[in-house]
């Protein structure tokens, strides 16, 4: 059985996210989305709001791989959780060239400390190669609409850090 992990912030999830965690869960028996405890970026929502809206995102987006989709949260260093669930493999998302260099990056120093696991690379789609979970929470800071960005479990449960609630 393959086992892959798709760690990340996922502050919030989008759809250049899901995108990926669907066409990944086609390719492994099974893909467990890690989201970091603590992103270095400072994060909207709690760890466990991320999850429940993942959790909600993929029952409502991805509904034929959902069951072969975990969501687990993870403190520490992503090689060590994929060891600690059996994860041989890392995904991650490619939307453009200047995404290139850092993962690379990541890859090779991932593959240095935990040399059993491998980092597979997908392309995000085009539509949704723009995306990024910065903007969006810029965009929804001032009151703009992300509604064709993020899932509506995003537009549903997270605030927009200054306590109102993201209208579509
Ligand atoms: O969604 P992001 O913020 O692009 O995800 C980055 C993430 C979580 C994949 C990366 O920061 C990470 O792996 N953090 C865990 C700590 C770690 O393993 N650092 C060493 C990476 S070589």
């Amino acid at each position: 059985m393959t086992t892959a992990v798709y760690p990340g912030s996922f502050d919030p999830i989008t759809f250049g996210h899901l995108d990926v965690i669907g066409r990944a869960a086609t390719v492994f028996d099974r893909l467990t989305v890690g989201v970091l405890t603590n992103p270095r970026k400072s994060a909207i929502a709690s760890l466990d709001d991320r999850i429940t809206v993942i959790r909600e995102a993929i029952a409502d987006e991805l509904p034929d791989v959902a069951q072969r989709i975990d969501v687990a949260g993870f403190d520490g260093l992503t090689v060590d959780f994929a060891l600690e669930i059996g994860a041989g493999f890392i995904v991650r998302g490619l939307r453009a060239v200047s995404d290139f260099e850092s993962e690379l990056q990541m890859a090779h120093t991932n593959r240095k400390l935990a040399p059993a696991v491998d980092t597979v690379f997908f392309m995000t789609a085009l539509e949704h190669a723009y995306l990024s979970s910065s903007l969006v929470k810029e965009i929804a800071l001032f009151g703009g609409d992300v509604s064709r960005m993020v899932p509506a479990a995003v537009l549903r449960r997270l605030g927009d850090g200054a306590g109102r609630t993201i209208e579509r």
